[in-house]
């Protein structure tokens, strides 16, 4: 019998997972064993709870916080201010034109007060604040609406709401290529920038989507020194390792080779080795996803494109990653 990975992590950090409508139903019983966090995959993003202005749409996030609090699961919150999946009504006036820079922030203020209030004391971490550094080289900031209209100062504004809403609640900034050099020093940047002003942040999130030939164990311990050194939680928030490469578009494989799986397998065996020597710092450890039965990387970035990225199989079984995860 495989031991509960989640019991096995006790004294490290909680184990969490991402789940949909159709996988909290589907991986129940994976869930309840092995994990004691869940995430929304989609269903807490504003287009999914604030479709339209003003009509919020609670009934696929309340099903899992009544799962989490039935089965004792803890929940991470995600996320509320995002350049994708946020409807375009926050940006435009009813004839199509821009809003102003108050009228956004009430926006804003509504949807994350609103979110964060009915949730209050029953979220461990928030991501507030998602992806907004950019991927190019030179450029700081991502371009999306909510900075042509803000400006760089959306970002505090929006740790600022969600700490009055839920005081309590950690608040995260969450991005991915987080290991990456050059985009791990603009986060630095930024999460700095913010501590210095006294804005309430409290963790920097590693989406961790990795893959089997990379980051280096080096890049990511850099990252993880880099950021803590501001003194702040570290949360790895959406952890997959993909069997391609990152750009590999291939679509001939039905099934992961056991050359694939090896590799993937030494790659869990060092991820978790790095993790738990860092267990003062990093207070979360979710996948995205649950078992290789489904993930969004089945998607991309090829549409119908199989991958295998977690450690329980399309069966639901334990790969030989999950027992190097509970093996030390
Ligand atoms: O809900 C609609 C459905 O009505 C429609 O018929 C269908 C047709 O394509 O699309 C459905 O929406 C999809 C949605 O997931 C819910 O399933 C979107 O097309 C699809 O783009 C969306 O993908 C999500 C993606 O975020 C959006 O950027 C993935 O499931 C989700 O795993 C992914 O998660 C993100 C994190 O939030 C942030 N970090 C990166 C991570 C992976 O991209």
């Amino acid at each position: 019998m495989p031991p509960s990975l989640y019991a096995k992590y006790k004294d490290y950090f909680p184990i969490g997972a991402a789940v949909n409508s159709k996988t909290l139903h589907s991986e129940q019983e994976l869930l309840k064993k092995h994990f004691n966090s869940i995430t929304a995959e989609n269903e807490m993003k504003p287009i999914l709870l604030q479709p339209q202005e003003g009509i919020f749409t609670f009934e696929k996030s309340d099903e899992m916080f009544a799962f989490a609090e039935a089965n004792n699961k803890m929940v991470r919150g995600h996320t509320l201010v995002w350049h994708n999946q946020t409807p375009d009504w926050f940006f435009e006036n009813e004839d199509g034109t821009q809003v102003s820079r108050e009228k956004l922030i009430e926006r804003m203020e509504t949807h994350i007060t609103t979110v964060v209030s009915r949730y209050k004391g029953r979220v461990y971490a928030w991501d507030v604040v998602n992806e907004v550094i950019s991927d190019h080289e030179g450029e700081y900031l991502r371009k999306s609406k909510w900075l042509d209209i803000l400006g760089e100062d959306f970002i505090s504004i929006a740790f600022e709401i969600a700490h009055k809403a839920d005081p309590e609640a950690s608040l995260f900034y969450n991005d991915y290529n987080e290991s990456d050099p050059e985009k791990r020093e603009k986060i630095y940047r930024l999460v700095k920038s913010l501590k210095d002003k006294g804005v309430p942040i409290h963790g920097v999130g590693l989406q961790a989507h990795w893959n089997i030939y990379g980051p280096t164990i080096d890049d990511i311990r850099a990252a993880i020194e880099r950021y803590s050194s501001l003194g702040l939680q570290l949360q790895l928030t959406e952890l997959d390792v993909s069997v391609f490469e990152h750009g590999d578009k291939r679509t001939d494989l039905t099934e992961p080779t056991e050359e694939l799986l090896e590799l993937q397998e030494k790659r869990y065996d060092e991820f978790f080795k790095l993790l738990r020597e860092y267990r003062d710092v990093i207070t979360g450890v979710t996948f995205w996803g649950v078992s290789d039965r489904y993930t969004w990387l089945s998607d991309f970035p090829v549409r119908g494109r199989k991958n295998w990225p977690f450690v329980f199989d399309v069966d639901q079984n334990p790969k030989e990653s999950f027992w190097k995860l509970v093996n030390f």
